[in-house]
């Protein structure tokens, strides 16, 4: 080495030292002998994963190594080394992720080799949980969650930048809509539709991608899922629907399916074929013509023998004597009369889920009902009062 040589290294190594790219090590490298990088760091080079410019032994494409020993750095700063060979401008579209956004990608990347995928310090969840210890603890304290969530974090979200919020792939219903099939077409082919799973947060507003406390991954109980918007008159097809949130607040019996919290023991949240969304077949007009298949919402929860025989002690309480007041009144064609005649479907406050009126046209038609010990009094807008006991000797006999 010659005196000039000599002093540019000493020039070149404090300059190196006061410049701001970063050192790999603290201690000098040991003179290179002239073997290939790899012939001494094998091991960098045998995991399953190889980094291109590790593969091809362009080691000095990242690091500068003194042949003849001395300190090593590495070509750039650590923040923008990656960006010498991969576009910068692909990781930074619209929504970057935090580490992303301040040239993190050793976070997340070795920049030699790995045993996973595109390599990554680990794989699936575990990558992202390295950080997210939040996002664990949450997926550990729930009762349920969704079962993608299991394969991987990246479904769904782009580790890197997205145009979307959260750097997800797509927007709801998009984003479900590659796995969850069937619900999209539902959705999309039903005669009566539900704006609420395509409109807004879509399939975002009833459930929570990654974890819940109620099936199916539900945000909120299956009554306070639908509350959330039934809780004023929305419209549906130019008219006010009822505030179901007002109604139930205002009469306290509830339904039994909702006291169990569960809207959908009659509704079918997505679409369906069905007038008011419901799940089973139940006539909208006032009068129907009986048939038991025309009931088949109640009766798939009701004993569909309630308006069955004109004469009974056991099918049903409303009765006269063993006069079947449910027969009498629905079992009857054309002109059946509806559940909906005498009952509240939702809540009510008298017995039996008896309404107070019924729309009737125009006329809110008065039910005027009292129940008794043994029976009940109706004087509706129909007909003259009419008292039934059940007590009574039977119709038959009593003649
Ligand atoms: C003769 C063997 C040998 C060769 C050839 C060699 N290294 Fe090293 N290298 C070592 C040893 C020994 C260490 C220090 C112990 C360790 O960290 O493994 C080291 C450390 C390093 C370090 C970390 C510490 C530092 O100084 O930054 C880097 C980076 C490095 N080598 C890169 C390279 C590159 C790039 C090449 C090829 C240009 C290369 N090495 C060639 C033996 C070698
Ligand atoms: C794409 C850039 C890049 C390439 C190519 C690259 N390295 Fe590195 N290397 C780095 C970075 C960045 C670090 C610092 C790692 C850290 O801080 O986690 C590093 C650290 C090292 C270290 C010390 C720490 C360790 O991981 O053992 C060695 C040794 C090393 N590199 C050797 C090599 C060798 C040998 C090659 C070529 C076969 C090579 N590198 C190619 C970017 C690269
Ligand atoms: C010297 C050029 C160069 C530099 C610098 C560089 N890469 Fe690469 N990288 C490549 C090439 C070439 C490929 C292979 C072609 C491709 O997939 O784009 C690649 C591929 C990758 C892959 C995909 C690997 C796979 O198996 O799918 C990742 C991840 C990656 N690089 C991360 C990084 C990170 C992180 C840095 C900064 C530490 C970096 N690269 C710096 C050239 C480079
Ligand atoms: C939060 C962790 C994380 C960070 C930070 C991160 N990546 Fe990635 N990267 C991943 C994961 C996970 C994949 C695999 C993506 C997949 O399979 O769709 C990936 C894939 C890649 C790929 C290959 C496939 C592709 O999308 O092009 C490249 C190249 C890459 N990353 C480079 C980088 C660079 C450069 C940075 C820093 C600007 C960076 N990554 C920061 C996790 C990260
Ligand atoms: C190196 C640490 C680190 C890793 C690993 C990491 N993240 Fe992040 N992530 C962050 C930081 C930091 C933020 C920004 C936090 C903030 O703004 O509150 C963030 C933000 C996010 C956000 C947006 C949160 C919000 O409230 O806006 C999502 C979504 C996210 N990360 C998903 C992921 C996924 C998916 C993975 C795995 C592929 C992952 N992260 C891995 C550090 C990390
Ligand atoms: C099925 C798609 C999907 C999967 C899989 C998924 N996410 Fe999300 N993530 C979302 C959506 C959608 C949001 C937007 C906020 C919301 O609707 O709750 C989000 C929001 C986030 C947020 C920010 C808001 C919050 O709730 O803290 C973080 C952090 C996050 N996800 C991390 C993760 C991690 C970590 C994983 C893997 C364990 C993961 N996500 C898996 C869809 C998903
Ligand atoms: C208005 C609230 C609401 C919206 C919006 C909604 N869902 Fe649902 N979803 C539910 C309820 C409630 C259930 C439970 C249904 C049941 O038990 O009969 C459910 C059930 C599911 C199930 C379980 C299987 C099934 O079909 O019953 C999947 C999968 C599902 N929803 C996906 C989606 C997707 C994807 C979207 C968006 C396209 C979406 N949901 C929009 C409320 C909603
Ligand atoms: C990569 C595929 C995938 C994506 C994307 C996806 N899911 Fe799922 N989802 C599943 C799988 C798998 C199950 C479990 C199905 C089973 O157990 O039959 C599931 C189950 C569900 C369930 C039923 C949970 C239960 O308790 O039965 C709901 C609701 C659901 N997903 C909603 C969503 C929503 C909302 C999105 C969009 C944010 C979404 N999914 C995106 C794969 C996916
Ligand atoms: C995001 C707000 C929102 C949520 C949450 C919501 N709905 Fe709706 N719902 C509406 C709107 C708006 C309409 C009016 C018709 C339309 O736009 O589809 C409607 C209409 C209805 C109808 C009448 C449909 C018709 O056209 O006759 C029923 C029944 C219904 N919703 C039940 C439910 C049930 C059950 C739930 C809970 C699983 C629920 N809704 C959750 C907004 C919502
Ligand atoms: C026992 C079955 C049943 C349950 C449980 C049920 N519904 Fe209904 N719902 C119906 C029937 C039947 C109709 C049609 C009523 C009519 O036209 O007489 C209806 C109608 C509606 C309507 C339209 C009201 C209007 O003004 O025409 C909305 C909104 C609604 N339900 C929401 C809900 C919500 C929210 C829940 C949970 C709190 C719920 N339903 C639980 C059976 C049920
Ligand atoms: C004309 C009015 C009227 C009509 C229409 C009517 N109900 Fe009733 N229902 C009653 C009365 C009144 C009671 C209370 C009997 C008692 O306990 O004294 C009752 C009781 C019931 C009960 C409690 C069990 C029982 O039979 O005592 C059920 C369940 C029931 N009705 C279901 C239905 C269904 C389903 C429909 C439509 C298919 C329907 N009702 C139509 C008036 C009616
Ligand atoms: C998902 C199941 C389910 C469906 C569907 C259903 N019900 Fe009910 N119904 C119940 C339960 C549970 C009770 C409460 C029984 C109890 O408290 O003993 C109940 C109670 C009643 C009562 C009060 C009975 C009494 O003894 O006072 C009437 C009336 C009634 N339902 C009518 C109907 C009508 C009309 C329909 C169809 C529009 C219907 N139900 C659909 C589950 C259902």
């Amino acid at each position: 080495m010659s005196r000039f040589d000599a002093a540019f290294l000493v020039l070149f190594v404090s300059f190196a030292s006061l410049s701001s790219v970063a050192q790999t090590g603290k201690s000098p490298h040991p003179p290179t002998s002239g073997k290939k990088c790899l012939q001494c760091h094998e091991a960098l080079g045998k995991k399953k994963v190889l980094h291109s410019p590790v593969n091809e032994q362009q080691c000095d494409s990242c690091h500068i190594v003194p042949a003849a020993g001395g300190l090593s750095k590495l070509s750039d700063q650590p923040e923008s080394l990656c960006f010498t060979c991969h576009d910068k401008d692909s990781f930074l579209k619209g929504n970057v992720h935090g580490p992303v956004a301040v040239g993190g990608c050793l976070a997340c990347h070795d920049p030699h080799s790995s045993d996973t995928p595109h390599l990554t310090r680990s794989s699936g969840p575990d990558l992202c949980f390295s950080c997210h210890e939040d996002m664990k603890a949450r997926l550990a304290a729930s009762p349920f969650r969704h079962k993608t969530v299991d394969s991987g974090c990246i479904t769904c979200h782009s580790p890197h930048s997205s145009p979307q919020k959260f750097q997800l792939k797509a927007a709801a219903p998009d984003l479900c809509a590659s796995c969850h099939k069937e619900v999209m077409a539902q959705a999309a082919s039903s005669a009566v539709k539900h704006s609420a799973v395509t409109s807004g947060q879509a399939c975002l507003t009833c459930h929570d991608p990654h974890v819940a406390q109620t099936r199916p991954q539900l945000r909120a109980d299956g009554v306070a899922t639908c509350l959330n918007c039934h809780d004023k008159a929305v419209t549906a097809g130019g008219a006010p629907l009822t505030d179901m949130k007002g109604l139930l607040a205002g009469n306290q019996d509830h339904h039994g399916p909702i006291r169990d919290k569960d809207c959908t023991g009659c509704h079918s949240p997505h679409g369906g074929p069905h007038f008011r969304l419901l799940k089973e077949n139940y006539p909208k007009e006032f009068y129907a013509p009986f048939r038991e298949s025309n009931f088949a919402l109640c009766f798939g929860c009701h004993d569909s023998a309630l308006p069955r025989d004109e004469k009974t002690t056991t099918l049903t309480d409303f009765r006269d004597g063993d006069r079947n007041l449910h027969f009498v009144h629905v079992n009857k064609t054309p002109k059946g009369r509806t559940c909906r005649a005498c009952h509240e479907t939702h809540a009510s406050s008298s017995p039996n889920h008896i309404r107070k009126s019924v729309p009737f046209g125009a006329w809110s038609l008065p039910v005027n009902f009292a129940k008794s010990e043994n029976g009940g009094t109706c004087s509706p807008g129909c007909h003259a009062p009419q008292t039934y006991d059940r007590k009574k000797l039977s119709t038959a006999s009593a003649q």
